[in-house]
């Protein structure tokens, strides 16, 4: 090309709006704060990791989105949780139910206490199938038996007929994926979606739903305690102590380079990186409670490097995006 003509720019791929943006959204029971202003946001086809230890406020943030949470005694003290045009946090209740199920998914922890133990997986697969996309009866058990087919259930016909108890632990949670996934929802919410199961059905259910998130094209925050489970899946994190996010980070990024104590701290349990035999070494102390949390920073009185500020002021999440963190000492 000659001196002087402009170059074609290459179009720049639009980002697509996200799915779902959660704004601000602070949930508390009477005057404890469980989870104070947090925000993110997931975009289409995005695998977006909710990492923290127990405690934290990840399962009720989740909750909060379908509007699950036992309100009361826990309330939307503020914030919106925006869903395409719909802000679910001010949405009547009534007004939900046609969205979950159908538009969000949940995958939970524990299939047993999700699945009903008194109807056949079929029916339990075939029934949002048949409220929420009108499909008849056979017709529904027909896609049923597809749906047991995508998530890798051996004998998908049969299993139809099977109860719950009738299953293995990871079979009972292929089972939920299905149920989850049947009326292609845009996004799926995964609570511990594998802690229950063993380390070799935990890799598969998370290639699983690694896969359909492709597949579908589907929007997926997935919720963990295990930094580890992040790393093999997630595309981006987020990192969530006494009920705020202390961190977001591309994954990569957020393994190289934490920048919060406590994100540090947590990628130095993973046992991958030490060496064999070596012993993990743990966090001492414990996540403080609601309640319990002062002014400052909630980690400083676990924190390897704290500084005067961090007791009496709270660090705000800085940096430019995408990567920021809460901390007024980051980690180099
Ligand atoms: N039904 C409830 N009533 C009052 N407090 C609750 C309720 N459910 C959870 N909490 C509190 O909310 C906080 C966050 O809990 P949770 O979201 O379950 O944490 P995580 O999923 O990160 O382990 C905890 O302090 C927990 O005790
Ligand atoms: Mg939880």
């Amino acid at each position: 090309m000659s001196a002087g003509v402009a170059r074609p720019v290459p179009a720049q791929p639009v980002p697509a709006a996200p799915v779902l943006s959660v704004e601000n959204l602070s949930l508390a029971v009477g005057p404890l704060a469980l989870v104070e202003d947090v925000s993110f946001d997931i975009r289409p086809g995005e695998m977006l990791g909710l990492v923290g230890e127990s405690g934290c406020g990840k399962s009720v943030t989740a909750l909060s989105i379908l509007r699950l949470l036992p309100e009361p005694p826990i309330r939307i003290a503020s914030g919106r949780i925006l869903f395409g045009e719909r802000d679910l946090a001010a949405l009547p209740l009534d007004r939900m139910q046609p969205l979950r199920g159908r538009e969000i998914g949940m995958i939970f922890q524990e299939p047993m206490t999700s699945l009903n133990p008194v109807f056949t997986i079929g029916r339990q697969i075939a029934e949002p199938l048949r409220l929420h996309l009108g499909l008849g009866r056979s017709a529904a058990l027909v896609r049923a038996a597809e749906l047991l087919d995508l998530v890798g259930l051996p004998e998908p016909r049969a299993a139809l007929d099977r109860y719950p108890h009738q299953l293995s632990g990871g079979q009972r949670q292929r089972a939920m994926i299905a149920i989850a996934i049947a009326c292609e929802p845009k996004l799926l919410i995964a609570d511990e979606p594998t802690t229950a199961l063993d380390v070799t059905v935990q890799a598969q259910v998370l290639e699983l739903i690694s896969r359909l998130r492709r597949e579908m094209g589907l929007a997926c925050l997935l919720i963990t305690h295990d930094l580890g489970v992040v790393a093999q899946i997630c595309e981006r994190a987020l990192v969530m102590y006494a009920g705020r996010i202390v961190e977001e980070a591309p994954v990569l990024e957020l393994f190289r380079q934490p920048r919060h104590r406590y994100t540090r701290a947590l990628v130095d349990t993973i046992p991958a990186r030490n060496r064999p035999g070596a012993r993990l070494p743990a966090i001492p102390g414990q996540v403080p409670a609601p309640g319990a949390r002062g002014e400052g920073c909630p980690f400083e009185p676990r924190c390897a490097a704290p500084v005067s500020r961090c007791g009496p002021e709270r660090p705000p999440l800085a940096g430019p995006w995408p990567h920021r963190a809460a901390c007024w000492n980051p980690a180099a």
